[in-house]
């Protein structure tokens, strides 16, 4: 950490004049607790509702670059690992900095592999949901209730026992969110399948009939797991932050991990590419996206699968996605909302409001398109997404916890409510 540079501020209420180290970019705000106006005052904070400008960690994972359309993890780009490296190998990637090298990579697989079960009572725990409990919902609680499966897990301090959590995560997120499906459907639950590949295994879990063994289409497969690549980290973005609050308290990998789950059911986060989905059946045809570009300009209802905290100018895995969905296509036949999504598109990014507000189609614009010529229902979009996301949440939590910088999250607050007043009625 090298200071780059000193911000001379001045306090007009003191008159007094303070230098605030700049080291990568930043202040530390904690360096404005100096700034005063009596002995006994506080000090200056900084007011950053939803932490807009605020870095509150240093990592070394995910590169974004918004205004360029740059992701990176761990320095290759999204667009490289896309093409070349399978999910879990990514995923390897995020948790432990490098790529593996051959043997690695399958002695990675063989691990995940054999931790997809999951106990015969967590199917208990999903049969009590109601037949149209929706499958986030249940992916979030069976996340949390694995927690109670491995209360070893509570030692989050131990490399050796933490090692084994992110494991266990890992290969259990696509059995549950297959679970949560099935039992949706009325259908029994179909086990893993380790001669499968992830996404292949997952397939399988999800379609299986009575086939002895299902053989999950090599291109949906494919591109399944390119899918769960662009999802796989996004750095601070509202769930990978609830993970790392949650497990500032030293809470468990299990009940972070549910709690990140929880942040991405959320319509402006992960549960937007069922938005999407949504909003393009609503709107019908492509006739009708005029006049639905205009609600959207009236400020009626937003354009779901728009607009980004982070890009402004494109979303590099939109551009991905939209080459993916050509080959899905090639084997599902085209999904006919895609002409409406393009033709949105196509005003939209011709149109003021929305070059002027900087929005362009999102990773959840065409993401749903996909799932959904690949016959998932709307609600399992945001566990799809979860499934991929989970790497991201884990190697982030492990560095959180590695952080010697790091302590139990907990911001400040400027008070607006009353003084101090007592029940007869009397204040001060
Ligand atoms: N449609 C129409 N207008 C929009 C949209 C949109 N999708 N997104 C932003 N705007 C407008 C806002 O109305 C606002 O306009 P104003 O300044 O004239 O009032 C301006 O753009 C800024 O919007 P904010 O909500 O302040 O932008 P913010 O960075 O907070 O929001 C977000 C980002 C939540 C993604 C937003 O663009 C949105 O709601 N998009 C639709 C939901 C969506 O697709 N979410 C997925 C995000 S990607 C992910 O989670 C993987």
């Amino acid at each position: 950490m090298t200071i780059t540079g000193i911000l001379q501020v001045t306090d007009s209420r003191t008159g007094r004049s303070y230098e605030l180290p700049i080291i990568d970019g930043a202040i530390r705000a904690i360096d404005l607790r100096q700034i005063k106006v009596a002995d006994d005052d506080f000090g200056l904070l900084s007011y950053d509702p939803a932490l807009l400008n605020t870095a509150s960690c240093r990592s070394a994972i995910t590169f974004i670059d918004g205004e360029k359309g740059i992701l990176r993890y761990r320095g290759y780009p999204i667009e490289e690992l896309a093409r070349r490296a399978s999910f879990l190998d990514v995923a390897y990637l995020l948790l432990r900095g490098e790529l593996p090298a051959k043997e690695e990579s399958a002695a990675w697989a063989a691990e995940v592999t054999n931790h997809t079960y999951v106990h015969e009572n967590v199917k208990k725990f999903i049969d009590g949901f109601h037949h149209d409990a929706h499958p986030m919902g249940i992916l979030v609680s069976t996340i949390a209730a694995l927690s109670t499966f491995y209360p070893e897990a509570k030692a989050v301090s131990d490399p050796a026992g933490q090692q084994e959590q992110v494991v266990r995560l890992i290969a259990k997120m696509p059995t549950l969110a297959a679970f949560a499906y099935r039992h949706a459907m009325g259908l029994p639950y179909a086990y893993p399948d380790d001669e499968l590949s992830y996404a292949g295994n997952f397939l399988s879990m999800m379609w299986k009939m009575t086939e002895p063994r299902y053989r999950p289409d090599p291109v949906l497969e494919h591109a399944l797991d390119t899918l769960f690549t662009l999802h796989a980290d996004h750095e601070q973005n509202c769930s990978t932050s609830a993970m790392r609050v949650v497990g500032s308290s030293r809470a468990d990998p299990y009940s972070a991990a549910a709690a990140a789950a929880a942040a991405l059911y959320g319509p402006l986060h992960g549960g937007a590419n069922e938005q999407v989905l949504r909003m393009l059946n609503q709107i019908g045809s492509v006739d009708n996206v005029p006049a639905y570009i205009e609600r959207v300009k009236r400020g009626d209802v937003r354009l779901m699968g728009f607009g980004h905290r982070v890009y402004k100018n494109f979303d590099p895995r939109a551009t991905i996605i939209k080459g993916i969905a050509d080959e899905v296509f090639a084997v599902t036949g085209r999904n006919p909302l895609l002409d409406i999504a393009l033709e949105l598109e196509r005003i939209a990014l011709d149109d003021e409001y929305f070059v002027s507000h900087k929005l362009y189609p999102n990773v959840d614009f065409y993401s749903g398109i996909i799932y959904q010529a690949m016959g998932f229902p709307v609600a399992m979009f945001p566990v799809l997404f979860a499934i991929g996301r989970m790497p991201g949440w884990l190697a982030q939590w492990q560095e959180g916890a590695a952080d010697p910088e790091q302590k139990i999250s907990r911001p400040r607050q400027i008070y607006t409510g009353h003084g101090l007043r007592h029940l007869d009625g009397t204040a001060g």
